[in-house]
C-alpha cells in the first residue's frame, strides 16, 4: 500500500539541468547562460546554493591558480604536478584543459568581490605554495552562487535530486531527474534536454575517526554524501579510478587543513621526539613505489604513509610544529585566519584544549578516507576530452560528456582530473557548461521522458515515510522499530564495514582479496536492507537517499579495489597481498560500468596516455 503515492508533483522543463549549486554547478550556470542567452538553465540543489557543498563555511586558499599572467606556471607544468602526485596515473588532457582556463576564473572571483590576498613586495596574488594563493574566503561561496543564481533561469533550492531520468526511446541518453523537496515533500520531475551533474563528493562511506559526541566531525563536509557517484553508476555511466580514495594529513580532531602551515608558513611536522621522519623512510618508500619516490613535491600519499609508519612504529604523535613558525604576528595572523575562514572546529579544538599554537606543537594524525575527484585524487566518472587536445579513445563528443548521452559532469564527478580543487572545479563546470550548449544547438530532436518510469521512481523516492507509518506501530524505544532501518543505523553499519574490510584507518588502510570478498558480501546484505529504510520525516527520507547513494558509491569503491591487483597510492590504501606497485601490469585506469537491471558490474582496464613531456 503507498500512503505517499499521490503527492503533488512539480513538473520543471529545462533545456539544461544543473544539479548541484556548488563550485561545479556554479560554473555550469554561469558558463551555459554565456553561450546559452536564450535557454532555460535550471539548477537543483540539496542545500540552498548560498551557503552549500564543499566550501559551504569558506576556504582560506585557492589551490589551483597558474598566475600565467606573471608568467609563473604554464598549464603544462600543472599536468606534471598532477601526474606526479598521482603516481603517474591522471587524464592529462582534462587536467591541461582545466589548467589553461582555471586563471581567468579567479580573475572573475576577484572581480566579482572576493578578497584575495597580495604580497605586498610584488604587489602579485599571495601565494601559499607553488599552485594555491592565500583569499579572505569566509563569504567565497556566497560571493560566487550570487554571480551562478543571476545567470540560472531558475535555481531550485532544497531538492534532494535522487535519479536521473533516461530517454524513452533510447535508455542510453538523459532526459532529466527526479527528487524531492526536503522542505515541502513535493515530488520535482525535471524535463531536461541536458543534465550536468555537479553534486559533489563523499564523506561518510568510512567510519570517521570522530564518533560519539564529535558525529559530523568530518574533514570533507558531512552533507557531502556523494550523489555525484550514486546517480551516475546508477545510471549506468562508465566510472574511473573509484579505488583512488583520498587519505588526508590533517591536524587531529578538527580536521584542519595543513597546506598553508606547510607551504606558507614553512612548518615542520616531526614525530614525538622531534624527528624528520620522511627523509629517515625514503629508502623504504622507494622499494615500495621505485622512482615515483623521487617526484618532487613528495606525492600526497608517499606523505600520508611516512607518517602511517611512524605511528605504527609507536613514534606518534605525529606533530606540527606551529610554535616554530609564529613568530611575527603576521604569521600569527595567517595561522588563526587559516582555519576561522575554513574550518572553524579547528580554533575550537585549540580553544577546548588549552592549546596556544604559539607556545606548543599540535598533533596530526591521518584521516578516514574520503571519495572524491578535485583533491590530490580523480575518482569519478569517465568523460569525453577537449576536441583540440584529447587523444582519439579519450574522445567520443562533447567535453566532459560522460558515456551517456547528454550527460555532462564537473568538479567532484570527473574523474581522472586531479587537483582542481574550488577553482578547477567551478573551471570545469564552465567547460561542462559550454559543452552542453554546443550539444543542445546540435541536437535534432530532444529526448522524452518515460511517464511509467517517472511513476515508479515517485513511489520508490517516498516509500520509506510509508515503511515507517507502519513500522512505528511496533516501535520498542524511541524510533527503534523491527520492522525498518533507521538511515543512521544503515549509515554506521556501511561506515563500520568499509573501515574494517576495504581499508578504514582502523587496520592502518590495508585491505586484501579475501577481504575485500567478505566486504562486499556484507555490503550486498546491507543493500537488501535498504529496501526497508524507514524515514520519520522529511529530513530522514534525505538522510535515506543520501545513504542509498553512499552504499552504491562504496560497492564501486570495494570493486575497483579489488580489480587492481598492486599498491599504487601506498598511504591511501594497501592491498597486502599485493604490496608493491606494478607499472607493467597496472599503469592504467580502472573503470567500472554498472548494469542496474542485472545487478553487474563490468570491470576494464583503461589506458593512460601521455600528452605533455
Ligand atoms: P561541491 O562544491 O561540494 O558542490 C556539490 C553541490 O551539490 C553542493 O551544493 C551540494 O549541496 C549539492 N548536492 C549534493 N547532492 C545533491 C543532490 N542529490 N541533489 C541536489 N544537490 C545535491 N579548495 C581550494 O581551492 N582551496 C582550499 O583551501 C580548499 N580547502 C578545503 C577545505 C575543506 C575543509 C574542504 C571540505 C574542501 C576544500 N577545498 C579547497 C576543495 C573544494 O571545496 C572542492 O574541490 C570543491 O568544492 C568541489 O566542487 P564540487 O562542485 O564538485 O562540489
Ligand atoms: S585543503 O584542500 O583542505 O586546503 P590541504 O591544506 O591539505 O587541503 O592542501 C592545500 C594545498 O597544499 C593542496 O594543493 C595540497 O596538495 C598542498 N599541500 C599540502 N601539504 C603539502 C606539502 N607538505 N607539500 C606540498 N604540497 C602540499
Amino acid at each position: 500500500m503507498a500512503l505517499f503515492a499521490s503527492r503533488k508533483t512539480v513538473v520543471v522543463d529545462c533545456d539544461v539541468l544543473i544539479v548541484g549549486g556548488g563550485f561545479a554547478g556554479c560554473g555550469a550556470a554561469y558558463e551555459s547562460r554565456y553561450w546559452g542567452r536564450n535557454l532555460k538553465i535550471v539548477v537543483a540543489e540539496k542545500a540552498n546554493i548560498e551557503r552549500s557543498g564543499a566550501v559551504a563555511h569558506g576556504l582560506s586558499a585557492i589551490n589551483c591558480y597558474m598566475g600565467m599572467r606573471w608568467n609563473e606556471n604554464r598549464p603544462e607544468d600543472h599536468v606534471r604536478y598532477a601526474r606526479g602526485d598521482l603516481m603517474g596515473l591522471v587524464r592529462e588532457d582534462l587536467v591541461f584543459d582545466n589548467a589553461r582556463h582555471v586563471d581567468s576564473t579567479v580573475h572573475m572571483f576577484e572581480e566579482w568581490g572576493l578578497p584575495i590576498m597580495k604580497d605586498p613586495a610584488t604587489g602579485r596574488y599571495l601565494r601559499e605554495g607553488r599552485w594555491q594563493i592565500m583569499i579572505h574566503g569566509e563569504s567565497y561561496k556566497p560571493i560566487v552562487a550570487e554571480a551562478a543564481a543571476k545567470a540560472a533561469s531558475q535555481v531550485c533550492n532544497r531538492i534532494m535530486v535522487t535519479h536521473l531520468l533516461s530517454d524513452k526511446a533510447n535508455p542510453n541518453r538523459v532526459a532529466g531527474a527526479i527528487g524531492f523537496s526536503v522542505r515541502d515533500g513535493r515530488c520535482y520531475v525535471f524535463r531536461a534536454k541536458a543534465v550536468i551533474v555537479a553534486a559533489g563528493g563523499a564523506s561518510h562511506i568510512y567510519r570517521p575517526r570522530a564518533i560519539g559526541e564529535g558525529t559530523g566531525r568530518t574533514w570533507y563536509a558531512p552533507w557531502s554524501s556523494t550523489s555525484a557517484y550514486g546517480l551516475l553508476i546508477e545510471a549506468g555511466a562508465k566510472m574511473i579510478q573509484m579505488e583512488n580514495r583520498i587519505v588526508l594529513a590533517r591536524f587531529k580532531d578538527g580536521y584542519g587543513p595543513v597546506g598553508a602551515w606547510f607551504l606558507l608558513l614553512k612548518s615542520r611536522a616531526t614525530n614525538a621526539y622531534g624527528e624528520d621522519y620522511e627523509a629517515a623512510r625514503m629508502d623504504g618508500i622507494r622499494a615500495l613505489v621505485g622512482k615515483y619516490a623521487d617526484v618532487k613535491p613528495m606525492p600526497t600519499c608517499l606523505r600520508n604513509h611516512a607518517m602511517i609508519e611512524e605511528m605504527k612504529a609507536g613514534r606518534g604523535p605525529i606533530y606540527m610544529q606551529t610554535q616554530a613558525c609564529l613568530d611575527t604576528p603576521e604569521n600569527e595572523e595567517i595561522g588563526w585566519e587559516d582555519f576561522l575562514d575554513m574550518t572553524v572546529g579547528q580554533a575550537v579544538v585549540w580553544a577546548s584544549q588549552n592549546i596556544d599554537p604559539k607556545e606548543r606543537a599540535s598533533e596530526l594524525i591521518t584521516s578516514e578516507p574520503y571519495v572524491m575527484g578535485s583533491h590530490a585524487t580523480c575518482s569519478g566518472a569517465w568523460a569525453s576530452g577537449p576536441e583540440d587536445c584529447a587523444p582519439a579513445d579519450y574522445q567520443w563528443g562533447y567535453n566532459r560528456m560522460t558515456t551517456i548521452e547528454g550527460l555532462f559532469g564537473a568538479g567532484d564527478t570527473i574523474g581522472g582530473s586531479a587537483h582542481k580543487f574550488s577553482s578547477g572545479s567551478f573551471t570545469e563546470g564552465r567547460l561542462a557548461g559550454k559543452a552542453a550548449v554546443r550539444y543542445l544547438m546540435d541536437m535534432k530532436g530532444a529526448p522524452a521522458v518515460d511517464e511509467a518510469e517517472v511513476r515508479r521512481l515517485a513511489q520508490a523516492i517516498f516509500r520509506p515515510l510509508d515503511t515507517y507509518r507502519v513500522g512505528r506501530n511496533a516501535i520498542v524505544a524511541g524510533t527503534v522499530a523491527p520492522g525498518y532501518l533507521l538511515p543512521l543505523h544503515g549509515l554506521q553499519r556501511l561506515e563500520k564495514l568499509m573501515d574494517e574490510y576495504v581499508g578504514g584507518y582502523s587496520t592502518y588502510y590495508v585491505t586484501s582479496r579475501p577481504l575485500l570478498e567478505r566486504g562486499l558480501e556484507l555490503l550486498a546484505l546491507l543493500r537488501e536492507d535498504l529496501e526497508h529504510l524507514g524515514a520519520e520525516d522529511l529530513h530522514q527520507l534525505q538522510r535515506a537517499w543520501e545513504l542509498r547513494h553512499r552504499v552504491v558509491t562504496a560497492e564501486s569503491v570495494a570493486r575497483h579495489t579489488l580489480f587492481r591487483e598492486e599498491t599504487r597510492w601506498p598511504g591511501y590504501y594497501y592491498r597486502a597481498d599485493h604490496p608493491r606497485l606494478d607499472d607493467a601490469g597496472w599503469h592504467v585506469f580502472t573503470a567500472s560500468e554498472y548494469d542496474a537491471r542485472r545487478n553487474e558490474w563490468r570491470m576494464s582496464k583503461l589506458p593512460v596516455h601521455r600528452i605533455v613531456a
